[in-house]
């Protein structure tokens, strides 16, 4: 496609939720950091390079807040109804995790130029190679919502890493309160990211017992398992998942020959070895001045708009996201079978990981076994 600077995207939205379309309502007032935009209405109504014309949500309530608040008059309980008529080339798909997979292949389809699609990216990575392979075979630009990698934080960090800020990296610890799977994603991939994108050649892993952790959290949509995976990168960093649901809060920890790298969600802080100490203390340094300060979701639309461009990969794509979804399988895996080492690539490409997703109301449950995209009845 000929890179043209001043052209608008025709948008739509599948899945009119909160991640979707009325986050902001419950994130303006929370204390913490957030970079705002966040959730893909508000940020497909209000980028200059994006027009949103439609949405598709089955719950015919939602549907119709997502048009009122955002004026979209063309409203779908189908998304493959919308896909049609619309002809949108930018499509957010904000659905459950289960029917991202055949959202993605519908849109792949029907001509979507790109797509960004929630996280976690799918139930198994047999759906992953699927999701890949259709937006390849359509030349569709594919990006997946791991919002940490649009993070100005999180960017400098890297580069930080790759300027020798602290040295040879030589471990990275990530503890997070929450599950593997609907959480956790964020975290394998952000590992993943700081540690150079290759993934680890082997893994052993410990999933918690499903009597403590199959149970639901008020403040999360679903029922996942927390655990914990040591992992083995073939570049030698070796890194530590810790996901449990009562840590105290979020932060993951760089160590490398000279320094040490602790990034929290509102501030990293950065140490270097007192070299002219016998005992290696750590002096606090300065993080360094910021690239940018655009919110992470915007960050990520951006780049997805230069990937369609210039066909190159979004920096949070399919491969990517197929790559942390293998280690929360392989955690499971390892645990399942008495904590045993794991080689990657997994050879079993149809597990999946125990998880139920929560509907909106709270009330209804159901497992990720839906692979034709159907909403779910009232009995599943
Ligand atoms: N990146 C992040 O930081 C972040 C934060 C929260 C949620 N999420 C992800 O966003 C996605 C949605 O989460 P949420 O919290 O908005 O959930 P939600 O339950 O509030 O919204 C999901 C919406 O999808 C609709 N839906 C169900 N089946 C559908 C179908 N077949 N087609 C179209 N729409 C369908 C539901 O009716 C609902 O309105 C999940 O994948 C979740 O993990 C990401």
């Amino acid at each position: 496609m000929v890179y043209d600077p001043g052209k608008i995207y025709r948008a739509a939205l599948i899945g009119c939720g909160s991640m979707g379309s009325y986050c902001m309502d419950e994130l303006l007032d929370a204390p913490g950091r957030i970079l705002l935009p966040f959730g893909h209405a508000e940020i497909l109504k209000t980028h200059p390079r994006t027009r949103l014309v439609a949405g598709a949500d089955p719950d015919r309530g939602r549907l119709a807040d997502f048009g009122e608040r955002w004026e979209v008059d063309a409203l779908y309980s189908d998304h493959r109804e919308m896909l049609e008529a619309e002809r949108p080339e930018i499509v957010a798909i904000a659905s459950p995790p289960d029917f991202h997979a055949p959202q993605v292949v519908d849109c792949a389809a029907n001509g979507v130029k790109g797509i960004f699609c929630e996280k976690p990216f799918t139930t198994t990575l047999a759906l992953a190679d699927r999701m890949i392979a259709s937006c390849r075979e359509s030349g569709t630009s594919l990006a997946v919502n791991h919002t940490r990698r649009g993070d100005p934080l999180i960017l400098r960090s890297r580069r930080l890493l790759d300027e020798g800020g602290i040295g040879q990296v030589l471990s990275i610890v990530a503890t997070w309160p929450g599950r593997l799977f609907l959480s956790g994603t964020h975290w394998f991939d952000l590992v993943n990211y700081l540690a150079g994108d290759t993934p680890p050649a082997w893994v052993v892993g410990h999933s918690e017992d499903p009597e403590i952790s199959m149970v639901a959290i008020p403040t999360q949509r679903g029922r996942d398992l927390g655990g914990n995976l040591y992992a083995v990168y073939p570049n030698g960093i070796r890194a530590f998942f810790n996901g449990r649901d009562s840590h105290a809060g979020y932060r993951v920890e760089v160590n490398g020959t000279q320094g040490v790298l602790s990034i929290g969600t509102t501030e990293v802080r950065l140490r270097k070895t007192n070299s002219g100490s016998v005992f290696r203390e750590l002096l606090e340094h300065p993080f360094p001045q910021m690239m940018h300060h655009t919110a992470p979701m915007v960050y990520l639309l951006e780049d997805l708009l230069e990937a369609v461009e210039t066909g190159r990969e979004p920096l949070s794509n399919g491969i990517t996201a197929r790559n942390a979804l293998e280690l929360i399988l392989a955690t499971h895996d390892s645990s399942r079978r008495g904590n045993v080492k794991i080689q990657l690539p997994l050879q079993d490409r149809e597990m999946s990981p125990p998880f139920q997703w929560q509907n909106p109301d709270g009330s209804t449950f159901y497992s990720a076994t839906a692979e034709d995209g159907s909403p779910p009845t009232d009995d599943s």
